[in-house]
Formats: structure tokens, C-alpha cells, sequence
């Protein structure tokens, strides 16, 4: 009979060079569930990959002085160790710049637009680069994003429109009736309250004033916008809508899709009615779980207070990190990370409780017995309590792992390891071992601990891949069959007459005041270097008015240039600054703001009237405090002493493309 299959998935990360611990926390639990699927008898499927279009890249490959393609291929190339480090294993990792991908995309907007679901029309209103949100007047909170605070952009351009609003009580009805749907129910009032039932308004699903997103194939000024592009790789990476689509017949739709607190809203509004209009069924789940906040506030970079989980699992070893993500807060909750708090957790739980119960265990067994497990004699009352509880833990470990809290499934397991430690000493063996009538009682105790030790490293196997061969290995444990999940169900799997072997400390017991010192120095020494970093590349503002590709231009490359003819409605200096001029330019039937470097060789009057070559699509760049919406073409000479606007010699209207 085949296997039942279970396709779990990861958001897809934005490309960043350090993700911090935050970001891991997701990745973990979803390999943890994955391990543990597996582990339980599931044909399984774990995606994950990286985020890679949108302005907020576009404008940091801009900082970095590198094609946007070059910029990710670096930083994925990181991301992936990272995975390997934190034994984050997944069956398929997707590039939003992979073909298949992009191709699929266009099918699925051309679809939507050919059923009528995607309409063209014009865009006004605000959009929060970090977030890749539109927001309108009404939602901004006191003129910043709503959801993360910072500033906005205005925006206005012709775009296409994805009819949300006619799927809207479809949506409340599904919602409404698939209580499982989102994850944790407290999500499922927030999504209705704040967004369904207030309204949706058709979403804006194309740009023109961005280039670096895939084109919509029949109008290629159009770039799809990100979270249409971003959310369909669930899909693209099983082969939907390609020739082979073996993958997504046998796995879709999904079992869950774990996604952080603040993008439930992309997921369970944007993608339940994409799918929906295409046809297709809904993911299972939706799951948002919270994040791991310092000082209170969410970890950001520009904030300094993130932590490195490539520092911290070369430290104290991946099991421990990742034992620690899911066993500190309640899966859903947030939950507050700090250096203190994980290594109280490493030295009481790790070292402590799961260390002792496995080298005291060993080294009693090495010390009354040469190293070779005794056969148990008969159980006593105590003996039968304990049994009970190991051999019934299973139970209570699925249903929690089933319902994704991670840390209840731990706390069971951990429950039983303080009982093996308090049976020790209720039992206290090394009395036991004076007397050699009660060979056979001690014989029971050290059979009865050393086969909860074995039931325990079944267990924790999905959180801590790495620990129960460590354990195996020290409590003789050779078989492969005892080593798998149905072993766990009935008790008395170790084998009497293997031999135990002790091995170094489990997890070693850390100097809790002297590694605080350290980790704190590092974390000033990495913010310090942060901050260095960003001032190198920084360049002046007004050289920021220059582009600096390293790289060769590529014909593709040039094809996202887009020059066009403007003109020169208005001009003025820009106070306490030499240089520069802010003009007004008329583009078409839309009007701009650049501010260029010229002041020196072209007064604000000589300029007005001028037509004038424009690079349209630059990222708008903050100058001196005006937002500047693209360049001017100048010839300047070396030293630039002389200059000379580039200005086109017959009268072409403005708004005319320049190629
Ligand atoms: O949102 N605690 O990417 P991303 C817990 N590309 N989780 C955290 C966290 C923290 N401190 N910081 C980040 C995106 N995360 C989009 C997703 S999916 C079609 C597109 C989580 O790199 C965050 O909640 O900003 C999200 O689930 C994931 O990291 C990726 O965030």
C-alpha cells in the first residue's frame, strides 16, 4: 500500500545576507515536522527557496553596485549553507528566478486575465517597499504602513487589477466553514475583522515603474507584482502547468503552509482566491506562528538586534539551537530570544536532565554490570508507573506534533526524563549494588532506564536529528528496527547482553556568566561592523546619482533601460545645496520630481521648456531630502568642468520612448 503523502512548505525568504535566528525559527519547525512526518509513516515533501524580485532587492543590488541577478546568486549560495548547518533538510528549494518558475507565473497571470479575473487600469496610492504592500490613504497609520511602520511611497501608474473583491464572500464562506483553514483560530478572527469583512478592493498586480520581476508575457512594460509572483511557487515547484506534473498531482494540495504572523494576510486572502479563480483546490492549512522578539521588538538588522544562528550552532552544536526554537514558546506565540534564556535551557535540560539519564545510566551499567545489559527481572510498582509513561508517551507526543506545538511534545518527553532521573534516586542503585542478593533488582533498573533512554532518542529525533545516533551509540543500541517510531509503542525493545559504550558529554555543561560576556562582545563587534559596512557603501548623495554597475551591460541588461523624452515644466534650486536643481518634468500625462547635479551650468529658467532625456525606470532615490524619480542624461568631461544636458533635436513629444 502506498505511503499517505504530507507536503509541508516554508515561506520563501527574501534574499539577505545574514539571516538572523528569527528567520531559522520557521525553517526549523517546518523540518521538524517534516523529520517527524517522515518518522510516522508519510510520503513527504518539503519546500522552501528564496523571494528574489522586487524593489526592495532591486534597490539593495543598486547599493551594492551589482546586477539584481548577481546580488541574490551570492547571497542564496548563504542561505543554503545555512540550511545545511541547521540540518534544515527539504526535497526542493525554488528560486523565484528559476525558469520554471517565471514561466509559470506568466501562464497563471495570462490565465487570470484571459478568464477576465486580471483587467488593466490605473494604480494611485501608496506602497511600502520592505513589506512589498499597497496600502490606501485610509489604512496608512499616521501616514506610515500599518504593518511595519515605516515610510511609504506614492504611487501612480497604469497597472493591472486582480478582482478580489468578486471572490470576497466566496472567501468568507470557506473560512467559515474549513475552521482549520488558518492556524491558530486566533488568526482566523483577525483575517475576517480586519481585512474580509470591511471589504476587499481589487488588488494591484503589476508595476511599470519596477523592472526587476518577471514580465507579463503579452504587455512586457508590466512586471507581475511580488506576492503574486512569490506566493505561486507552492505551486511551480511541483511542475503545475508545466509538461511533467507528477509532483503536484501526488502532493497538492498542501498539508500546511507555515508562514510567519505578519504574511497569514498574503496567504490566506491573496492565494485562497488566486487558486480559487485557477481552479485549483486550497491548501490545507495555513499555519502563522509568531516571532522571536529581543528587547520586545521584532529582530531587524537596522534595529541591531539580531542574532546569528551560524554563530550559535557552531557554539552549541544545531541540536541544541534547534531544541531550543521549539522548545522555549508555544508554536503561535511570541516568544522573547535571549542569550541567557537559551543557555539555562542547554545546561538544565540538555546537559542535566537528557545528559545525566544517558551517562548515568551508561556508567552504572559499565561499573555493577562489565558493560553488558542485564536482563530485567520482575517489574515492581514503581517500575510498572514508569513503563506506563513510556511506553503511552507516543501518544501524546503525535497528537501534539500533529497540532504543531513542539514545545508540548518536548515537554512530554522531557517529563519522562525527569521521572527516569528521580527514579534513579528513589532507587538509589548504588545502594543496590552493596548487596548481591539484589543483583536482580538492580539488573531491573538499570534495563528499565537504559529502554527509556532508547524511547526518548526516538522521540526527539525530528527536533534533534543529530542526538539520538549519539545516544545509540552509548546505550548499545544497534538495530534498525529500534531505532523507528513503532519501536517506541511497546516497551522492552533494548536487547539484554549489548554493550554500552560512554561517550563524551551529551551536550557539555557551558560557564553560563563567562559565555554571556562573550556572546555580548561578539553581538557589539558584529552591530559595530554592521554599521561600517553601511557607511562604505554609502556613497554622498548626490553620488548616488551615478550608476555604478560593476558588471558588464548585458543586452538584457540595457533592454530594462527605459529612456524616454521629458519636459521641463519647472524648475528651482534645492536650498543649501550648490549643485543641485529639483525640476518638474512632464512625462506623458504624468509628472515627476528629479533632482540632478547641473546647478553649476544651467539656471532653473534656462531649464524649463527644455525636452530632455530621461532614464524613467531608475529606483527612486532620496536626495538631499526630495525624492528623485529617475535621471537626466548629461555628456560631462573628465573633471567636469564642462556639461551639457542631452536633449533630443527635432520635437518629439514627451513621454516618447528613446532605443
Ligand atoms: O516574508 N521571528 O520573506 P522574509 C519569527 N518573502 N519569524 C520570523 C522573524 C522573527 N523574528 N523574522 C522573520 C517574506 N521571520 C516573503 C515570503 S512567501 C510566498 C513570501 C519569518 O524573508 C517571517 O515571519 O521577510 C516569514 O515567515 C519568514 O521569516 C520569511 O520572511
Amino acid at each position: 500500500m502506498s505511503k499517505p503523502t504530507f507536503y509541508i512548505t516554508t515561506p520563501i525568504y527574501y534574499p539577505s545576507d545574514n539571516l538572523h535566528i528569527g528567520h531559522s525559527y520557521c525553517s526549523t519547525a517546518a523540518d521538524t515536522m517534516a523529520r517527524f512526518k517522515k518518522q510516522t509513516g508519510y510520503d513527504v515533501f518539503f519546500l522552501t527557496g528564496t523571494d528574489e524580485h522586487g524593489q526592495k532587492i532591486e534597490r539593495k543590488a543598486y547599493d551594492a553596485g551589482v546586477t539584481p541577478q548577481a546580488y541574490v546568486d551570492h547571497i542564496v549560495d548563504g542561505i543554503k549553507k545555512l540550511w545545511k548547518l541547521m540540518d534544515v533538510e527539504y526535497d526542493d528549494f525554488i528560486r523565484t528566478t528559476d525558469e520554471r518558475h517565471v514561466k509559470s507565473v506568466q501562464k497563471i497571470f495570462k490565465k487570470l486575465h484571459d478568464q477576465g479575473d486580471i483587467y488593466k487600469s490605473e494604480y494611485e496610492g501608496w506602497y511600502c517597499t520592505p513589506c512589498e504592500s499597497f496600502w490606501t490613504e485610509l489604512q496608512l497609520k499616521e501616514g506610515c504602513c500599518p504593518d511595519c511602520g515605516r515610510p511609504v511611497e506614492k504611487t501612480k501608474e497604469e497597472s493591472y487589477f486582480f478582482k478580489l473583491s468578486k471572490y470576497q464572500d466566496w472567501l468568507i464562506d470557506y473560512i467559515k466553514t474549513h475552521p482549520d483553514f488558518i492556524q491558530p483560530p486566533s488568526r482566523t478572527a483577525e483575517m475576517l475583522n480586519n481585512f474580509l469583512i470591511p471589504g476587499l478592493q481589487d488588488l494591484c498586480v503589476s508595476r511599470t515603474s519596477l523592472k526587476w520581476g518577471i514580465p507579463v508575457d503579452f504587455d512586457p512594460k508590466h512586471t507581475v507584482y511580488v506576492w503574486v509572483d512569490a506566493l505561486t511557487n507552492y505551486i511551480n515547484a511541483l511542475g503545475y502547468g508545466s509538461e511533467d506534473d507528477t509532483l503536484y498531482q501526488k502532493y497538492w494540495p498542501a498539508d500546511i503552509h507555515l508562514v510567519g504572523k505578519e504574511i497569514v494576510r498574503f496567504h490566506t486572502i491573496i492565494w485562497p482566491i488566486m487558486l480559487h479563480a485557477l481552479g485549483l483546490p486550497l491548501p490545507k492549512q495555513v499555519f502563522g506562528h509568531g516571532w522571536l522578539v529581543m528587547g520586545g521588538g521584532k529582530m531587524s538588522k537596522s534595529k541591531g538586534n539580531v542574532v546569528d544562528p551560524v554563530k550559535l550552532c557552531e557554539r552549541y552544536s544545531s541540536d541544541a539551537v534547534r531544541y531550543f526554537l521549539m522548545r522555549e514558546m508555544p508554536f503561535g506565540s511570541d516568544g522573547e530570544f535571549s542569550n541567557e534564556a537559551m543557555i539555562n535551557r542547554i545546561n538544565s535540560d540538555l546537559a542535566n536532565d537528557l545528559g545525566n539519564l544517558v551517562s548515568r545510566s551508561v556508567a552504572m551499567i559499565e561499573k555493577y554490570f562489565g558493560g553488558v545489559v542485564p536482563a530485567p527481572a520482575e517489574y515492581n510498582d514503581l517500575d510498572k508507573e514508569l513503563i506506563e509513561q513510556a511506553q503511552t508517551l507516543w501518544q501524546k507526543v503525535e497528537k501534539s506534533m500533529n497540532d504543531l506545538q513542539f514545545s508540548g511534545a518536548l515537554t512530554e518527553i522531557w517529563r519522562l526524563i525527569g521521572k527516569c532521573n528521580k527514579y534513579i534516586d528513589l532507587n538509589t542503585p548504588w545502594v543496590l549494588a552493596k548487596d548481591e542478593a539484589q543483583k536482580p533488582r538492580l539488573g531491573t533498573v538499570m534495563y528499565v532506564l537504559l529502554e527509556c533512554a532508547r524511547i526518548v532518542a526516538v522521540l526527539i529525533a525530528p527536533t534533534m536529528p543529530r542526538t539520538p545516533e549519539r545516544i545509540f551509540a552509548q546505550i548499545g543500541v544497534t538495530d534498525a528496527e529500534l531505532k523507528v517510531w513503532d519501536s517506541v509503542k511497546t516497551f522492552g525493545g533494548v536487547k539484554p547482553g549489548s554493550i554500552v559504550k560512554k561517550g563524551e558529554a551529551l551536550f557539555p555543561r557551558i560557564d553560563v556568566a563567562k559565555e554571556l560576556e562573550l556572546l555580548e562582545a561578539e553581538r557589539q563587534a558584529a552591530i559595530a561592523a554592521a554599521a561600517k559596512k553601511e557607511e562604505l557603501a554609502a556613497p554622498a548623495d548626490e553620488e548616488k546619482t551615478v550608476f555604478t554597475q560593476k558588471d558588464l551591460c548585458q543586452f538584457d541588461d540595457f533592454e530594462k533601460i527605459q529612456l524616454v523624452v521629458a519636459k521641463v515644466l519647472k524648475c528651482e534650486k534645492v536650498p543649501k545645496a550648490d549643485k543641485l536643481l529639483m525640476s518638474t518634468l512632464k512625462v506623458g500625462d504624468t509628472e515627476r520630481i528629479v533632482v540632478s547635479g547641473i546647478a553649476k551650468f544651467y539656471t532653473p529658467e534656462e531649464m524649463v521648456g527644455k525636452k530632455v532625456v530621461l532614464l524613467a525606470n531608475l529606483a527612486p532615490r532620496k536626495i538631499r531630502g526630495i525624492e528623485s524619480h529617475g535621471m537626466l542624461l548629461c555628456a560631462a568631461n573628465a573633471d567636469d568642468s564642462k556639461l551639457s544636458l542631452l536633449t533630443v533635436d527635432s520635437d518629439m513629444e514627451d513621454g516618447c520612448e528613446i532605443g
